[in-house]
């Protein structure tokens, strides 16, 4: 979409060979500040705003997560990952970081139908993330973990990225910024601070569906072999602790035997009999079940019996 919104307009490129991202989008929304309500406050925000600035300007009934929304610079808006869905009077529901602010509109951020598409598009958001928190140098600064504590999620329903086959080897390569993955979000801010901020052109997204991934324009495989010059931007605007800098990866991990936020994805934690245990509360209700009734199992064997059936020595 928003590559055909730039054939239609004149926003130059930013240079002949950098992929820009939609920051350079021609300004959505009002010419003239605008006069809406939000659950029933009325607010005036001003030329081009759209309805976060005005959700951001009053007390609303439910808390709206916007993962993909940074508004501390022209970042955006860039609508990947749906979480900050409300109900217009006008329009239904809509999402609000992109959605124009006009004259009139009645926004409701608790409506029955925005709040249950914030809370699917949320657990379909944390669904394909690493949820392995404690060992994650963005623990408690996340803006992932933010959402997912004041949104009050127990257990996505969609489950989380647990299949630890489809994990992706982190990025290490770079001596200032390490990349994993499995903790990216794919809400594009990296990619256009890179591009449309610092004009580096080093980030794209690539791949496509569930193989759609954050790489370099150059085709280089690791951070190390790109382009980029460790400006740093990148890291400063993600939301997750998939770009951590580094020097301050392990941060705020809490420390646990065994692991590192280097090896939570990888061979320490397979091969750990005791680390098996899967994020959501019921995985690891179910799990528990599992190991008590392998304990019952081992405690009724008949003495002088091993796990194996055979005879201790
Ligand atoms: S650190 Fe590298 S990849 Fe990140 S914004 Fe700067 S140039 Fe781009
Ligand atoms: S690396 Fe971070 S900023 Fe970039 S797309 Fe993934 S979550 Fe967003
Ligand atoms: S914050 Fe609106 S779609 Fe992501």
């Amino acid at each position: 979409m928003s590559s055909q919104r730039h054939e239609n307009t004149d926003v130059p490129p930013l240079t002949e060979s950098i992929a820009p991202g939609t920051a350079t989008d021609p300004p959505i929304g009002s010419d003239e500040p605008s006069t809406l309500t939000v659950d029933g406050t009325t607010v005036t925000v001003s030329a081009s705003a759209t309805l976060i600035d005005a959700i951001e300007a009053v007390e609303t009934e439910d808390t709206v997560p916007a993962l993909c929304h940074y508004d501390r610079q022209d970042i955006g808006p860039r609508s990947e990952c749906r979480t900050c869905m409300v109900e217009t009077d006008e329009h239904g529901v809509v999402p609000a970081c992109s959605f124009p602010a006009t004259d009139g509109l009645e926004v409701e951020t608790a409506a029955d139908d925005a709040a249950l598409a914030r809370d699917v598009n949320l657990d379909l958001v944390l669904s394909d993330h690493n949820l392995r928190c404690t060992t994650c140098g963005k623990n408690g600064r996340c803006e992932l973990q933010d959402a997912a504590i004041e949104n009050e999620v127990e257990e996505p329903r969609y489950g989380v990225l647990d299949d630890r086959d489809a994990y992706e080897p982190m990025d290490d390569s770079s001596s200032f910024i390490q990349i994993d993955r499995n903790k990216c979000i794919l809400c594009n801010r990296c990619v256009e601070a890179c591009n449309d901020v610092q004009v580096e052109g080093v980030l794209r997204m690539e791949g496509q569906g569930q193989d759609t991934r954050i790489g370099f324009q150059s085709e280089a495989e690791t951070m190390a072999d790109s382009t980029c010059v460790s400006c740093g931007h990148c890291v400063t605007v993600c939301p997750t602790g998939a770009l951590v800098e580094k020097g301050i990866e392990d941060a705020t991990t809490i420390p646990l035997p065994g692991f590192t936020q280097k090896n939570s994805i990888g061979e320490a934690y397979e091969q750990s009999e005791q680390t098996d245990g899967p994020m959501t509360p019921k995985k690891r209700a179910e799990a528990t079940n599992e190991h008590n009734d392998s304990e019952r199992s081992s405690s009724h064997r008949t003495d002088g019996e091993n796990d194996d059936g055979g005879s201790w020595p």
